[in-house]
């Protein structure tokens, strides 16, 4: 794809990987514009974009991506060269407790993201995918391109469809997609129900810790930045049809993470409360990123003690962001879902 006066339309900007991308996209890119398309539901926070509300290259607008209508406008009129869909329902534990939504906007929403890209003659469609849609490992191996798609969640479930959505769409109608499949991102601006600002805000109330579990299940986590660079590379030398995967190379296992968390906070260890296990819970996630590696030359930079460092710093100096968002709905899902577990 051409790399000069890009017009990117990214779906799903105002949460948390969206948000680090557009922030980075327009720092990296003198000459790209971008229009932000997002519904704002409980994840979506114009307050994550703040710094770029008034840059002349960036527009925000609020709609649904499951609205064809709304997103058939959205994209006839802006005439964007690619659209970057970050617009999902993305936490597991609530698609374990209300699947219907995340198979309406993760599976229905992408295909009429899809639509208005075949119909408006884009020049790429990048979907922003899960190293989740593999299903989980044991001790040994990694995910590649070519493993079996084998979900466990209702929210893998979802984009293992919106997936294959997206390949019958490039063999059947020619649409330029392309599919990155990311391991856990941390990073500034994560809604503090994933584990790791979850735990950071625990923990500066000095509120006990829930670790599903016996807290050795393994994640393999990247600084959102490095995600950030992995997407940029994808869409300006990706090519149309083909899976990426992208990974950090950082496996941890949860107790790891929460003891590294209880180090970076100087709080004991006596906050760690193991609670019953996530349904369905996969065990182990790791990515062999081998092919964007060789053929577009990414790799992450940031060391993950630094990156964790950093993080937890950025959570203790926002401290009105997090509060801000830790009330109304997050409140109601996380008193039902916690309660199950015994805890509140
Ligand atoms: P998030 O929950 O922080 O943000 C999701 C955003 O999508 C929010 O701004 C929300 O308002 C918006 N949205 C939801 N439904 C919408 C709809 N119907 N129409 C328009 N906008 C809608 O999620 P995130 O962690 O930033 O994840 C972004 C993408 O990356 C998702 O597709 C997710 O599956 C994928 N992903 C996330 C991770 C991770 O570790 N967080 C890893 C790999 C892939
Ligand atoms: O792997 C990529 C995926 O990473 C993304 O596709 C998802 O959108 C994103 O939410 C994330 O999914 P996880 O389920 O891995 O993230 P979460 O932060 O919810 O959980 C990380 C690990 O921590 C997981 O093994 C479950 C565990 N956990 C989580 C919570 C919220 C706990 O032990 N206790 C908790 O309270």
């Amino acid at each position: 794809m051409k790399a000069n006066g890009v017009r990117l339309l990214v779906a799903g900007g105002a949460g948390f990987i969206g948000s680090n991308f557009i922030r980075y996209i327009l720092a990296a890119h003198d000459d790209w514009q971008v229009v932000n398309v997002d519904k704002l539901t409980y994840a979506g926070n114009l307050a994550n974009l703040e710094d770029v509300e008034g840059d002349e290259r960036y527009r925000f607008v609020r709609a649904d991506i499951c609205d064809a209508n709304a997103v058939g406008e959205i994209v006839a009129e802006g005439e964007p060269d690619a659209i970057v869909n970050f617009a999902a329902e993305t936490h597991v534990d609530r698609s374990i407790d209300d699947p219907g939504l995340f198979l309406r906007t993760n599976i229905l929403g992408t295909q009429v993201l899809m639509d208005a890209a075949r119909k408006n003659g884009v020049a790429r469609f990048l979907q922003i995918s899960t190293d989740e849609v593999y299903g989980s490992l044991g001790s040994w191996g990694k995910f590649s391109e070519d493993s079996p798609l084998r979900p466990n969640s209702p929210y893998a479930a979802s984009k293992t469809a919106a997936d294959m959505l997206l390949r019958a769409y490039f063999k059947t109608y020619g649409l330029p997609a392309i599919v990155t499949r990311c391991s856990n991102n941390y990073g500034p601006y994560q809604f503090p129900e994933k584990i790791i600002p979850f735990f950071v805000t625990l923990m500066k109330e000095n509120q006990p810790v829930p670790v599903y579990g016996d807290g050795g299940n393994v994640r393999d986590w990247i600084h959102v930045d490095d995600h950030s660079r992995a997407v940029e590379a994808v869409l300006l030398g990706g090519r149309p049809g083909e899976v990426y995967n992208v990974g950090g190379g950082n496996e941890r296992t949860n107790i790891e993470i929460t003891k590294l968390l209880l180090a970076a906070m100087g709080k004991p260890e006596s906050l760690v409360r193991f609670v019953p296990d996530r349904p369905g819970h996969d065990r182990r996630y790791a990515i062999d990123d081998t092919k964007i590696r060789t053929k577009l030359g990414v790799a992450p930079q940031v060391p993950f003690e630094e990156g964790i460092r950093e993080t937890v710093r950025w959570y203790l100096e926002n401290e009105p962001w997090w509060r801000a968002v830790k009330s109304g709905e997050y409140l109601s899902f996380y008193d039902r879902w916690y309660r199950q577990k015994g805890r509140s």
